[in-house]
C-alpha cells in the first residue's frame, strides 16, 4: 500500500456537506520514510512536542528495520476539526492490546482506559496525570502512533461504543445475563485535542518492538550515558556541607561500598525554591576546590535545581524579560522556548557550575501540581501557551542542559521529573515522591513503550528485608541510586544485610560492559534497555480478568479487574529481572519460549512456562536466555578510563554471540564512528563441548577491556 501524498475525506460525503468542513477534515498522508508517515488534518499548532526540541531521525538505522504494511486500510483512520477541537479515531480489534499513553505505575495494557494526557507529579492512578504523558501507543497489531501536540490530550482506549461501530457488542440485559459489563466493548480508539488541527506520526513495524524502534530512531534515538552514569549514585541530605560531602565519600572508600556520582540536594544553593543556582558559600565555601578532590577520587558530583528563579541571585534581572506571566514560589518562570533565555541561563550555570567540574543536573518541580505551578492561563514572552508550555517545559530544561555539556564534547546523565515525546536522546532519568516499590516497576516497565527512562530509586525502608528489595530491583535499573536527601539512608545503614548490599552493588558494577552495550543499542538501534516483556519475542500472557464482587451500595458497576505481567522485565539484551517485594518469599516467573537459565547458577529453569521460585532474601531472580553471553568485569573497577579485564559468561547449551560495544565513555566521538564492536562468541558442539572466541575489530580506535576469561556457566562443575 502506498500512502504519499495520498489525502483522504475522513467522514462521510454527507457530513462533509452538512458541516461544510470537508478542507479541514482531509487526513494528508505524506511518506516520511522506511515505515514513518506523517498525517495532517486542519490547521495544526506551530509548537508541537517535537519543534522545540531539535531531534534528528535517524533514518539510516530505521531503514535497517524490517518493513511491515499498514494494518488496517489508512481510509480507517478519521480526524475531525471542529470548533477549535479536533478529533481522531482508529480502529481497534476485540483481541488487538495497546500499550503506552505515559508514564503508568499501575496498568500496562491499556484497552478499555480513559484519560487526560496531562503532565503532572503522579497522583496514584493512572488517569494520564503523569511525569511523561508521551501521547504515544503501540498497537499488538504492529503500528504506533504519536499524536504530535502539546495539549491536554484525552484519550478513549475502547471506550465509548459508536452507533456507527462494525463490530457492536452483543446488548445485554442486566437482570438476567451475568455477562453484562458496564464497559462494553469498543471498536475504535479516540483522541480529543483542543486545536484548530493536528499532526500524527504513524510507524508501523513487523513485531511491536520495531514499531517501539522507529519511534525511538525518529527522535533521533535513544541516549548513550557515559559509562560512570552507569555506576552508584547517592544523594546526601539537603543541608549537608563540604566536609559533610567528603566524609560520605570517604566513609563509601573505606566501607568498600563504590561511588560514581554523589548528589547534591537543594542545599548546596545560596537559595532554593526559587532556586538562584549559585553555590552557598556558608555550606560551600570553595566548591572549585571540593569538585578538584572529588574528581581526584573519581566521584562525579549531580547538582539539584528547580526551574523558577530567584529575586535573590544573578540571573534574575537577566531573565526577568523573558518569563512568563506568573510566578512560582516567587520566582520567575522562564520560558525556555526562547534561544535568548536559553543563553542566559546557559551561561548563568556554565559559570557557576559546568567549568567548575559538575558532571549534570537533577531537574525537579518541572511536573508541577497544579496548586502551587503557574495556572494554564498564564502567558508567556514566545507567545506559547500556558498549556503547552506545562507540556514540554521538562523536555526543554533537558535539552537546554543537554546541550551545554555537548557543546564541550561531554556526556552527562541526569535526572528529571517531567518529559515528553521526543527527549528520548536527552540523557535524562524519570523519578518522583511517590514510593510504592510495585508501582515503581510498573512505571520502568511502561517506559519502554514510550521512550524515556525511569529509576526506582531507593530513599529510606521499614526494614532491612524492604531495603534489600529495593535496593535489587534499583541495580536492575538505568540510574542506581539511593536519594538519601531526606533522611540520610547509606547503603550499609540496614547492618544486617549490608553485605548483601555490598555484593549487590557491585555485581551493578560489574554488568557495566553489559549495561552499556544496551544503552549503545538504544542509542544506535532504538531498543530501550529496560523492556515490558510485551516487547519480547516468544512471550505471552493474556491480561486475565478478575471478576469483581457486586456490592448494590459501594460497587453497583461492578467491573473486572485486568490482571496481567506488570512485575517482570527485561534488562539488556538477554536478562529476565523478576524482583521480589518486601512481604514477599516466593513469586511466579513467566518465561518466554526458548530455554532459560538461572543467571547465578547456570542451571535450567524453563521454557515457555509460569515458574514459581523462593530466591531468598540475598537474591533478585534474574535468568538468561540459551546461548546468551553476559560480559562483566571480572574485578571491581573505578569507571575511570582504565582498562579491566573481563568474565565472559556464556548460559545454556546453545552457540551464541555478543557484540560487545565500547568506546572513550565520556565523549560524543562515537556519534563520528569513534567506537568498537568486539565480537564475543562461544561455538558449542553436540557433546556440550563449549569453546570461546573474541573477534577485536582492527580499527585502531579505543577500547577499554583487558582480557576475556570465558566461564561456560551451565554444566559447569
Ligand atoms: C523533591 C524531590 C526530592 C528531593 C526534594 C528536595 O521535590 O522529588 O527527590 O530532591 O525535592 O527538596
Amino acid at each position: 500500500m502506498k500512502f504519499a501524498g495520498l489525502k483522504i475525506a475522513v467522514a462521510s460525503a454527507l457530513l462533509l456537506a452538512l458541516c461544510g468542513c470537508s478542507k479541514q477534515n482531509e487526513v494528508n498522508w505524506s511518506e516520511e520514510g522506511s515505515g514513518v508517515w506523517k498525517l495532517t488534518a486542519g490547521k495544526p499548532d506551530r509548537v508541537n512536542l517535537l519543534s522545540e526540541l531539535g531531534a534528528t531521525p535517524d533514518w539510516k538505522a530505521i531503514g535497517s528495520i524490517g518493513e511491515a504494511a499498514l494494518p488496517f486500510d489508512a481510509e480507517e483512520v478519521k480526524i475531525e476539526v471542529k470548533d477549535g477541537r479536533t478529533t481522531v479515531r482508529f480502529p481497534l480489534e476485540k483481541d488487538e492490546k495497546i500499550f503506552g499513553l505515559g508514564l503508568n505505575f499501575k496498568t500496562v495494557e491499556q484497552q478499555g482506559r480513559v484519560m487526560r494526557l496531562h503532565v503532572d507529579h503522579y497522583g496514584g492512578s493512572d488517569n494520564g496525570r503523569t511525569h511523561a504523558p508521551v501521547p504515544f501507543f503501540v498497537s499488538s497489531r504492529g503500528y504506533g502512533v504519536l499524536i504530535n501536540a502539546a495539549r491536554y490530550i484525552d484519550a478513549w482506549v475502547g471506550t465509548g461504543v459508536r452507533t456507527d461501530s462494525k463490530n457492536p457488542p452483543v446488548v445485554r440485559d442486566r437482570n438476567t445475563d451475568p455477562e453484562w459489563n458496564a464497559k462494553p466493548f469498543s471498536d475504535n480508539i479516540e483522541f480529543l485535542v483542543p486545536a484548530d488541527g493536528v499532526e500524527l506520526v504513524l510507524f508501523t513495524g513487523q513485531s511491536m518492538l520495531d514499531v517501539v524502534r522507529r519511534y525511538n530512531l525518529y527522535n533521533g534515538g535513544g541516549c548513550l550515558p557515559p559509562r560512570w552514569g552507569l555506576g552508584f549514585w547517592h544523594r546526601v541530605p539537603s543541608l549537608y556541607t563540604d566536609k559533610d560531602v567528603m566524609a560520605e565519600v570517604a566513609a563509601f572508600e573505606e566501607k568498600g561500598f563504590p561511588l560514581n556520582v554523589i548528589g547534591l540536594e537543594p542545599g548546596w544553593m545560596s537559595r532554593s525554591y526559587p532556586c538562584t543556582y549559585e553555590w552557598d558559600d556558608r555550606r560551600f565555601p570553595d566548591p572549585g576546590q571540593l569538585l578538584g578532590n572529588l574528581d581526584s577520587l573519581n566521584v562525579k558530583v549531580n547538582v539539584w535545581i528547580n526551574p523558577y528563579v530567584s529575586p535573590d541571585g544573578e540571573l534574575y534581572d537577566k531573565v526577568k524579560p523573558l518569563s512568563g506571566s506568573h510566578s512560582v514560589w516567587c520566582g520567575l518562570v522562564p520560558d525556555y522556548t526562547m534561544a535568548e533565555t536559553r543563553g542566559e541561563i546557559g551561561s548563568h550555570l556554565k559559570k557557576h557550575q559546568i567549568d567548575l567540574g559538575v558532571s549534570g543536573y537533577k531537574i525537579d518541580e518541572n511536573d508541577g501540581y497544579d496548586s502551587w505551578l503557574w495556572p494554564d492561563v498564564a502567558t508567556f514572552p514566545s507567545g506559547i501557551s500556558g498549556e503547552q508550555m506545562r507540556q514540554i517545559y521538562g523536555a526543554m530544561m533537558q535539552k537546554t542542559t543537554y546541550d551545554l555539556y555537548k557543546e564541550q564534547n561531554l556526556r552527562t546523565y541526569g535526572l528529571v521529573r517531567s518529559s515528553n515525546a521526543g527527549a528520548n536522546s536527552f540523557p535524562y532519568v524519570l523519578y518522583n515522591d511517590y514510593y510504592d516499590h510495585r508501582d515503581f516497576i510498573t512505571a520502568m516497565i511502561n517506559s519502554s513503550f514510550i521512550g524515556v527512562l525511569w529509576t526506582p530509586e531507593v530513599r529510606s525502608s521499614r526494614s532491612s528485608e524492604e531495603w534489600m528489595r529495593r535496593m535489587q530491583t534499583v541495580c536492575f535499573s538505568p540510574l542506581a541510586m539511593i536519594n538519601a536527601w531526606a533522611d540520610g539512608t547509606k547503603p550499609w545503614s540496614f547492618e544486617d544485610v549490608s553485605d548483601g548490599i555490598n555484593e549487590l552493588a557491585w555485581l551493578r558494577i560489574k554488568l557495566i560492559p553489559y549495561i552499556y552495550t544496551a544503552f549503545a543499542d538504544y542509542a544506535f538501534k532504538g531498543i530501550p534497555p529496560v523492556r515490558a516483556m510485551n516487547l519480547e519475542d516468544g512471550f505471552s500472557m493474556d491480561a486475565k480478568m478478575d471478576s469483581v464482587t457486586f456490592d448494590a451500595t459501594d460497587n453497583p458497576y461492578a467491573l473486572a479487574v485486568k490482571r496481567e505481567v506488570k512485575n517482570q522485565y527485561m534488562f539488556g539484551e538477554s536478562i529476565l529481572v523478576a524482583p521480589v517485594f518486601a512481604g514477599e518469599s516466593e513469586r511466579t516467573v513467566t518465561l518466554p519460549k526458548g530455554k532459560w537459565y538461572d543467571f547465578y547458577t547456570g542451571e535450567y529453569a524453563g521454557n515457555g512456562e509460569v515458574i514459581t521460585v523462593a530466591p531468598g532474601l540475598d537474591k533478585i531472580p534474574l535468568y538468561v536466555k540459551d546461548g546468551a553471553l553476559i560480559p562483566m568485569y571480572s574485578g571491581r573497577p573505578k569507571l575511570d578510563g582504565g582498562m579491566y579485564p573481563l568474565e565472559v559468561r556464556h548460559y545454556g547449551d546453545a552457540s551464541g554471540s555478543f557484540s560487545l560495544y565500547d568506546d572513550d565513555g565520556t565523549t560524543y566521538n562515537y556519534k563520528n564512528g569513534e567506537y568498537v564492536r568486539i565480537g564475543l562468541e562461544v561455538s558449542a558442539d553436540s557433546d556440550g563441548n563449549k569453546k570461546g572466541h573474541v573477534h577485536i575489530p582492527d580499527s585502531g580506535k579505543a577500547w577499554s577491556y583487558d582480557g576475556f576469561d570465558f566461564v561456560f556457566m551451565t554444566g559447569k562443575k
